[in-house]
């Protein structure tokens, strides 16, 4: 699994450090290209010597070598690596990492890094379990990096409790999972759609929803870190990040979301519908601005939007379809009935009702329901965490 692949090993000033020459020597043994890069209070714990003699590369600290001049680019190793380690991670590096200070060579070339970042943390117990760690840590995980959550045991102070860095074996194995898991989806393409529709009245207004693209944006990116490609449809959202692995096409209204969808249905095998689409929209567009003056008041009249979901459930063939329930009562037969009308694989319930649920939340609370009936109920978790349910359940 680990064979040509390029790790980068970002080695940081904790006494755990002498555990990262053992991990060095199991990912080279495994077939692993591995440049280390190291603070410089990680060499106060270890010579570069020792892991520039057992990577076979000259070990990177400073921005440059000074008594050649030479220049080291934190952007070619952020390019050059397909995953970079972080181990061990002290407090300070954790924290420099969640606030992008980049003082040092390590921190530069986290935030050149294209791929996924693994942490590893390891320090005192109560440095560990201090809030401000504790923030930084899930700020991380927001940012899609890896935590290899640290082991309890002896600590170098003589205290016992949280704070070990992993044993290396056992990085190993989360690098060689996350490898692996990289490569389950490969060759799959993948359609999905997020956020709102805007349905113009005139040039300053439009009827719209209250769709942040959260969910949508994360199940996206889940796909595409299992190796799919992923075509995300995304209507008018403030998100500008995406997984290199997705495609976005960005629209507006329902029919544009639609057009979108339909010509990208074809070779897709999963087709996810998160986007809350408009229904209704105005029967016509006003060319100015609507004046107040000289009425009373006025009526809109609407005509109805294509419903996305039914017209690809009326197209499918290979695909699998999953739609979004999003409701306020009555919410299971309310999700049986769309799941039958519109021909889907799956529907995920998200009930308005739990204040944990729906629009612009981090969070989501779902039951995701089969074309067979079955239904299963989650916990409330991070849109991240429940994408990740989502395409485990799905996408088999
Ligand atoms: O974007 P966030 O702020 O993260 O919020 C996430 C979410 C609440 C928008 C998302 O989790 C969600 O529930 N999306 C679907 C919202 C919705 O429109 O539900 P619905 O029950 O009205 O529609 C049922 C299904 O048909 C959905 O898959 C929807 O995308 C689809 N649909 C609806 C109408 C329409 N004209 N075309 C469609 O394709």
């Amino acid at each position: 699994m680990l064979k040509g692949k390029h790790i980068v090993l970002g080695i940081s000033g904790g006494i755990a450090a002498y555990k990262s020459v053992m991990l060095l020597r199991l990912l080279v043994k495994r077939g692993a290209e591995v440049q280390v890069v190291i603070t410089p209070n990680g060499k106060e714990f270890i010579t570069p010597v020792t892991l520039s003699a057992l990577s076979g590369k000259p070990v990177v600290s400073e921005f440059f070598t000074a008594n050649t001049g030479e220049w080291h680019s934190h952007v070619d190793l952020g390019l050059w690596a397909d995953l970079m380690i972080i181990a061990p991670a002290t407090a300070s590096t954790i924290g420099k990492m969640a606030n992008g200070i980049a003082d040092n060579m390590l921190i530069t070339t986290y935030l050149s890094a294209k791929e996924q970042v693994m942490v590893a943390p390891a320090m005192d117990l109560d440095m560990w379990r201090h809030p401000s760690t504790q923030r930084n840590i899930a700020t991380l995980r927001k940012d899609g990096v890896i935590i290899v959550e640290p082991e309890a045991g002896e600590l170098a102070s003589g205290l016992v409790g949280k704070g070990r860095m992993e044993e290396p074996e056992n990085i190993v194995k989360a690098a060689e999972e996350y490898f692996s898991r990289m490569a389950t989806l490969k060759g799959k393409k993948v359609l999905v759609t997020a956020g709102p529709t805007f349905e113009n009245i005139d040039p300053v207004r439009f009827i719209g929803n209250y769709s942040s693209g959260k969910m949508g944006f994360a199940i996206a990116d889940e796909f595409a870190s299992r190796g799919a490609e992923v075509t995300l449809v995304a209507g008018p959202v403030s998100i500008k990040e995406t997984h290199p692995g997705v495609r976005r096409i960005d629209v507006r209204s329902a029919k544009e979301m639609c057009e979108a969808a339909v010509s990208n249905f074809g070779d897709a095998d999963y087709v996810v519908l998160a986007a809350a689409v408009a229904d209704y929209a105005p029967e016509s567009v006003a060319d100015s601005k609507i004046k107040r003056e000289g009425t009373d008041g006025m009526t809109l009249r609407l005509v109805k939007n294509p419903d996305i979901a039914a017209t690809l459930g009326c197209m499918k063939d290979h695909q699998k379809l999953i739609g979004f329930a999003l409701e306020t009562d009555h919410e299971l037969e309310n999700a049986h009935h769309k799941l039958e009308k519109k021909h889907l694989d799956w529907i995920v319930l998200n009930s308005l009702n739990d204040p944990e649920a729906g629009f612009m939340k981090d969070t989501n609370k779902i039951t995701i329901v089969s074309a067979s009936g079955e239904e299963m109920e989650y916990p409330a978790k991070s849109k991240r965490e429940v994408a990740k349910d989502i395409v485990d359940v799905v996408a088999v």
